[in-house]
């Protein structure tokens, strides 16, 4: 799909040619002055009558009537060179490939260079094209019955990069396409509905990711559970008439099973709420209550892919919440893997059970460390709204390197607190050693503090995608319906790892 050339020409055919440019300090100086030239000045004129616009995100495009090789010269609007950043391209590029996408281009050219500044250098805007083109033109394809008009793809981008090291630059594209790719598997999970990604459907994709990346894979089935004591999950499964999974992959890039991160994922694949039922419109969307399962079996591709020598095993308790007459209830007590029992008081509160056993499941495979991360409450949607993910830890050095990595993944979080106050509610059963459901007043922080009873002493984040997983606007980098949200997070914070 990429080619990287290092020497551009005038006469190189091109559908479109891409190229950045910067309000200020240089418009069409430096960089773009050799084009600004080749047009005699031409460029110049049309920026200051506002035809080309170098305002941020502005997207001009000048048809060049056989004068060069590319029939189009597509400017993408930089703004000031000084706030120029990372985020800032990834966004705009992902704006661009949209509109290239729309314009059914089977091809196209850039010019790299002209999207570099002090903050961004080739490299990074390599890694933020392809990642963009990837994310961006992301559709999820339906059930519709197909139409007749053929789909055009890009197929072709030829990458104008005067870089000391071709395959430096071919490295980073590379990366960047494994990151956006894998956030678009976990889209497509999200937004499959229910009845066509089961808990034994996601088992299968797990299992195929594991044959393609030579990842070992182990599905413990509903009989495994019994053995091994799940009762939390076994418990939310209880209304079902679909078998339960657990799903577990451990991917090792490095010579000995030591220093081992856990990703932990909400699988739930249809969440009715049990009989503590949501209403009538809370009940829709419910598909994607395995937006963290998602995010972890994204991050697995992804690391599949770069191969970071790191341990990293990931476990996803799956099963939809469904009411039968053999269904959990209310103020029912069960008792989880860990020994830890539980009085249920909301069959709604169902991820954080799900999640209980998972955690301490990934703990028996070795997992020093824990991120989870579920769809798991309405409150922190609540408290943060749609645009930030919600985390709580127990160890801030381990902390700062989930933020740290969703700060450059461009996917925010914001902590909550968690206090021993907090953890008294949780463990505030007058029968059993936790509730699931301590009361509406700080719920979200209620659902991390409960999986936190089971992370008990290792070093754990819960990221809380409850608002973030999906979205209703469309936006630079995708469309409506799922975000993937936290799949380059994972990924990218696995890569960096460090160990505490
Ligand atoms: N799956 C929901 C959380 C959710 C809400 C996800 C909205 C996406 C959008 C979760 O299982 C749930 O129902 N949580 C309850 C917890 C409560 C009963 C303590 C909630 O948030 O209301
Ligand atoms: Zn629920
Ligand atoms: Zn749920």
């Amino acid at each position: 799909m990429f080619k990287v050339e290092k020497e551009f020409d005038f006469a190189n055919k091109h559908e479109s040619l891409v190229i950045g440019l910067f309000d200020k300090p240089t418009k069409f100086s430096e960089k773009l002055a050799d084009l600004d030239k080749f047009f005699e000045g031409q460029l110049t004129e049309l920026e200051k009558s506002g035809d080309i616009s170098a305002k941020k995100k502005a997207i001009s495009v000048i048809h060049t009537f056989g004068k060069t090789g590319a029939k189009r010269l597509i400017f993408v609007g930089l703004g000031n060179e000084t706030n120029f950043s990372f985020e800032f391209l990834r966004q705009a590029f992902g704006r661009t490939f949209k509109k290239i996408k729309d314009a059914k281009l089977r091809e196209t050219a850039i010019f790299l260079d002209s999207f570099t500044a002090e903050t961004v250098e080739l490299q990074d805007a390599a890694h933020a094209v392809s990642e963009a083109i990837a994310l961006s033109t992301y559709q999820f394809e339906g059930y519709k019955q197909k139409s007749n008009e053929p789909e055009v793809n890009l197929e072709t981008i030829t990458v104008y990069a005067n870089a000391a090291d071709e395959d430096e630059i071919r490295a980073s594209l590379m990366v960047g396409y494994a990151y956006g790719k894998g956030t678009n598997s976990a889209r497509t999970l999200v937004n499959t509905p229910g009845n066509k990604l089961t808990a034994t459907d996601m088992a299968n994709y797990a299992k195929e990711l594991a044959a393609k990346y030579n990842f070992e894979v182990e599905i413990l089935e509903k009989e495994d559970m019994i053995k091994l004591g799940m009762g939390a999950l076994l418990a939310v499964n209880q209304g079902s008439a679909e078998p339960p999974k657990l799903i577990v992959l451990k991917y090792q890039g490095k010579d000995e099973w030591k220093d081992v991160i856990g990703l932990v994922g909400k699988g739930i694949t249809f969440d009715t709420g049990g009989y503590s039922l949501k209403p009538k419109d809370g009940i829709v969307g419910m598909k994607t209550d395995m937006g963290g399962a998602a995010a972890v079996l994204g991050a697995m591709e992804i690391i599949g892919e770069l191969k970071p020598e790191k341990n990293v095993v990931a476990v996803i308790p799956s099963t939809d919440n469904m009411i039968s007459g053999s269904a959990l209830k209310p103020d029912d007590v069960i008792t989880s893997m860990s020994g830890k029992t539980i009085e249920v008081l909301n069959t709604d509160a169902e991820g954080r059970l799900a999640l209980a056993d998972a955690v301490t499941y990934a703990k028996h495979q070795g997992a020093d460390y824990l991120v989870d991360v579920a769809t798991l409450t309405g409150g922190v949607i609540i408290a943060l709204g749609t645009e930030t993910t919600g985390a709580l830890t127990n160890n801030e050095a381990f902390f700062e390197q989930v933020l740290e990595a969703s700060y450059e993944a461009g996917e925010p979080i914001w902590r909550l607190p968690l206090f021993e106050r907090d953890k008294e509610r949780v463990r505030s059963s007058k029968i059993a050693d936790l509730n699931n459901s301590p009361g509406r007043e700080g719920h979200a922080i209620m659902g991390g503090a409960f999986i936190g009873e089971f992370a008990e002493d290792t070093p754990w984040v819960h990221l809380d995608i409850a608002g973030t997983a999906t979205t209703n606007k469309e936006h630079d980098l995708g469309p409506t319906g799922a975000t993937g949200v936290m799949t380059r997070t994972l990924a990218l914070f696995v890569e960096r790892f460090e160990t505490l």
